[in-house]
């Protein structure tokens, strides 16, 4: 038996552009991803017998057995690498559903890498990517971590250079905001126009030049993200959150992805705190966390837990 212990950090998106409805029904997008330190905690052991795949759980309830991703992840890899075997995943479930943050795309990003690690088996990047794509949109992105750009669906994702550690506070609202209802009522005209949209190139670079005071300019040179307006709209208090962010002192403060969690982006650890407890009134979950670099990221990827 072989087992690793890892750690499946969350994301926010700093910025997130829709730029209109593709003929798959998906919705092209241009956004960069960046890791912070909320994160779930897997277990994920690899067993000679009969192919099954248990999980048990802790934390906050999350769906049970293939409605699952990280079952549906261990399911895909086992058919994938034809192994015959028995995979146990033990998930302490603390990244909110239904956030934005992405919490079940990485815990299915953790258990390709974990059984891709423990079959020692050859499993190249561009299948694992693949894998991760048919799974979710923003999977392919937490086979990578650290900050990304991501286009296409979200799954075509792109290394960005690093940024100075942030320190991000975030507030989810203790409800969740459904993904596929939050697309389905993006339709025009609230999707930006094609003719206004940034390319490739000026987005990213919009990101990598948006540091210190830059970011905290009017309209946060295209860090907006085009689900706000319907998602305050439904969670009234958001916008008042947003506000005591910026008023905070942060750099940077939006939704992550299509909500429904909030976060601000501080250069310094007391402000952060200071921001952090001006939000404690507020009724939601208030996280005080930072970002988390690539290579912090990978790092647990190359310590496995000692074989019992
Ligand atoms: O890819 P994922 O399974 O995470 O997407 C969930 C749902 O979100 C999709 O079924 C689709 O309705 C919506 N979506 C979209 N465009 C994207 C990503 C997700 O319309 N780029």
């Amino acid at each position: 038996m072989n087992s690793v212990a890892w750690k499946a950090y969350a994301k926010i998106n700093l910025g997130l552009t829709v730029l209109g409805r593709r003929p798959d029904g998906y919705h092209e997008l241009r956004t960069v991803y960046q890791s912070i330190g909320l994160a779930d905690h897997l277990e994920v052991t690899l067993q000679a017998g009969p192919r099954r795949v248990h999980l048990e759980t802790s934390g906050l309830a999350v769906p049970e057995g293939s409605q699952n991703l990280a079952v549906r992840a261990a399911e895909a890899m086992l058919e994938e690498l034809h192994l015959r075997a028995h995979v146990s995943v033990v998930l302490h479930k603390r990244i909110p559903l239904g956030s934005g943050l992405g919490g079940g795309s990485s815990d299915a990003a953790t258990v390709l890498r974990a059984i891709s690690n423990l079959s020692k088996q050859m499993v190249t990047a561009e299948r694992l990517l693949r894998m991760a794509a048919e799974l979710g949109s923003d999977v392919p992105f937490f086979l990578y971590g650290g900050r990304a750009l991501g286009l296409g669906r979200g799954e075509e994702v792109y290394p960005l250079p690093e940024e100075q550690r942030r320190c991000c506070v975030l507030f989810f609202p203790g409800r969740g905001m459904d993904t596929v209802e939050a697309y389905r009522r993006l339709r025009r005209p609230r999707l930006t126009p094609l003719a206004a949209s940034p390319t490739i190139e000026l987005f990213s670079s919009r990101v990598n030049e948006a540091r210190g005071n830059r970011w905290s300019g009017p309209g946060h040179h295209g860090l907006e993200n085009d689900f706000e307006p319907l998602v305050f709209r439904e969670f009234p208090g958001l916008a008042r959150v947003k506000e005591t962010l910026r008023q905070a002192g942060a750099e940077v403060a939006t939704l992550s992805g299509s909500g429904s969690a909030v976060f601000g982006l501080f250069q310094n650890y007391s402000t952060a705190r200071r921001a952090a407890q001006q939000l404690r009134g507020q009724s939601g979950r208030v996280v005080l966390t930072r970002t988390i670099s690539r290579r912090e990221f990978q790092a647990q990827s190359v310590r496995p837990k000692a074989a019992r």
